[in-house]
């Protein structure tokens, strides 16, 4: 089936989106992506209704561009507020992670707001794509963040979520460079999403110390904990993760475990940059994240390597 294009849903010159990030998806980097000419987006997770309408006012200080806004919806209790906002503001797109998109689709739609729904499995994907979401995010096991327990990667999730729908498909988890772009067209999505590469950019907020950490790990760095509770989080391998929660998880009762994967640990991680006391989401495919760069110069290499890697792949398969 043909799909939309993702330049025209958006209005954005690349197919790159800005993934939604909590703490770090601040108005700064969405703008940064923004104005490359990708679409960027405010993390709103963790933040109260004004904090929201402060971001969304200071992203506008920022840029003219188009931009989106992402809730994970979690067991948040404010959507009716959220939607309300995302209304009054007239937001470009906004994006539902975290939880049961279902009920939110249409009333988004009904205010002209472009819906991009997250999904994990091909199931979920027809649910959105029948409630009216206009673009479906297949997020990869790979992902930073919250992972679905399901654990399927963002290859077996492409091959079985794109030809299902008409809807366009953005490929999202372990994506980090312009071959990982060209390899999710090749697979029919629509264009991708990314978290992880953007936080190692000078206009992520996040601590020097845990962007370099990025940059040294390799693909062996991530862990997944909470498969205890169900809730499966993707972080960085660091001292506080091994210390508390990777092979230890085991031995912590599951209020040991909460307490331990609190947004304060998260926070400690990722402003001071104290990888011993804190934890910090990181996607999978972190080997090729070599260097802190701008968040233009990710999205102009990213464009740049897909192109070179089609034309690899074609000279490869040529008759
Ligand atoms: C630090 C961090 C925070 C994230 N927070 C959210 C969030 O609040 N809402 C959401 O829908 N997804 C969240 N994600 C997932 C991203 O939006 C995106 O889908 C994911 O990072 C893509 O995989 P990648 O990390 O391999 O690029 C987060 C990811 C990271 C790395």
């Amino acid at each position: 089936m043909e799909q939309r294009k993702l330049s025209d849903i958006l209005q954005i010159k690349y197919p790159i989106i800005l993934g939604g990030m909590a703490l770090v998806g601040t108005a700064e980097l969405a703008a940064a992506v923004s104005e490359a000419g990708a679409f960027g987006q405010i993390g709103a997770g963790g933040l109260e209704i004004p904090e929201i309408k402060e971001e969304i006012a200071r992203i506008r200080s920022l840029t003219s561009k188009p931009f989106g806004v992402n809730i994970p919806i979690g067991r948040r209790t404010d959507m009716e507020s959220f939607i309300k906002l995302m209304k009054a503001e007239k937001v470009k797109a906004v994006s539902l992670g975290g939880g049961n998109p279902l009920p939110y689709i249409a009333p988004l739609k009904e205010s002209g707001i472009t819906v991009m729904a997250v999904v994990a499995s091909s199931y979920h994907a027809v649910k959105v794509a029948e409630a009216g979401a206009d673009i479906i995010i297949a997020e990869g096991f790979e992902a930073g963040g919250h992972n679905s327990p399901l654990e399927l990667t963002t290859l077996t999730l492409l091959s079985s979520i794109v030809p299902r729908l008409s809807q366009p498909v953005v490929a999202a988890g372990g994506i980090v460079d312009g071959k990982g772009l060209a390899a999710a067209l090749c697979l029919g999505a629509a264009g991708v999403q990314v978290g992880t590469r953007f936080m190692a950019t000078k206009e992520c907020c996040a601590h020097p110390r845990f962007k370099e950490a990025l940059v040294k790990a390799k693909e062996t760095d991530t862990v997944v904990f909470g498969r205890g509770l169900g809730h499966l989080l993707r972080v960085l391998n660091s001292g506080f993760v091994k210390k508390y929660l990777g092979a230890g998880e085991k031995e912590l009762s599951q209020e040991q475990i909460i307490a331990l994967r609190s947004g304060n640990r998260n926070k400690i991680a990722v402003f001071d940059g104290d990888l011993q006391e804190g934890f910090a989401y990181a996607g999978q495919n972190l080997a090729p994240i070599d260097r802190i760069i701008t968040a233009a110069e990710v999205v102009e290499s990213f464009m740049q390597e897909a192109k070179e890697a089609i034309k690899q792949a074609a000279g490869v398969v040529k008759e």
